[in-house]
């Protein structure tokens, strides 16, 4: 099955995809995650990226196309995945459907601004994995540490108050109309979820629709 997950920043894709990894034989493939891998090497994709990251805007779609592409020939891509953060805009989908890859559902996570706000604020991300932790929310068993690796959380750079702003604007203006073309052109793959209830609620709300 290839799902894709969307949503705004802090909507809680990275969350549900890994309640969706964890239960169902299926990869998550964010591109958020492989663009802070890019950054950690210190590659030149890295280094071009992290500057419109920490501006809260899009990376150009060339670099990530070129980055998504070679991801999915890999063999554990061959039988489905969940898509975490792509397409983000109307060319990211159209190189979608020129190679062929047709989602078979989209879900959409909803949550108001509010909420993202109080949730990007608080959040602890394990790199390795993308795992991610809420100091309220959904706390790590011990303060600052990966519940499964013992490795230490961060707080991500573009966490901060005037970048999530700027990266809400962003969904806005380039993110949420590609949504709107899923809907005019597959109606029936696009279920919105409301993400403002616990992770497991959300999670009950997202299952019935998973195939897997
Ligand atoms: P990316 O890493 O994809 O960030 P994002 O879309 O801004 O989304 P986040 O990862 O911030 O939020 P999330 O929805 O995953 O929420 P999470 O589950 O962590 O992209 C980062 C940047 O990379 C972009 O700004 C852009 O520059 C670039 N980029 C990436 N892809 C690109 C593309 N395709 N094209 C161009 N540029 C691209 O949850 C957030 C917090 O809330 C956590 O603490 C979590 O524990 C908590 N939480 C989650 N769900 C709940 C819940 N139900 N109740 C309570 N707490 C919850
Ligand atoms: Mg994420």
């Amino acid at each position: 099955m290839k799902i894709l997950l969307m949503g705004a920043p802090g909507s809680g894709k990275g969350a549900q995809g890994s309640l969706i990894v964890d239960k169902h034989n299926i990869i998550r493939i964010s591109t958020g995650d492989m663009l802070r891998q890019q950054i950690k090497i210190g590659s030149d994709i890295g280094m071009l990226a992290k500057k419109y990251m920490g501006r809260g805007e899009l990376v150009p779609d060339d670099l990530i196309i070129q980055l998504l592409s070679e991801r999915l020939l890999q063999q554990d891509a061959s039988k489905g995945f969940i898509l975490d953060g792509f397409p983000r805009t109307q060319s990211q989908a159209v190189m979608m459907t020129d190679q062929d890859i047709i989602p078979d559902l989209i879900l959409v996570l909803d949550a108001p601004d509010e909420v993202i706000i109080q949730r990007i604020c608080g959040r602890l991300t394990h790199m390795a994995s993308g795992r991610v932790y809420h100091e309220q929310f959904s706390p790590p068993k011990v303060a600052g540490i990966d519940d499964l690796t013992g490795e230490p959380l961060i707080r991500r750079e573009d966490d901060k108050f005037d970048t999530v702003s700027q990266r809400l604007d962003t969904y806005r203006r380039h993110t949420y109309p590609v949504v709107q073309y899923y809907q005019s052109i597959m109606p029936e793959k696009v279920v919105i979820i409301d993400a403002d209830q616990p992770p497991e609620r959300v999670f009950a709300a997202v299952e019935p629709h998973l195939h897997l």
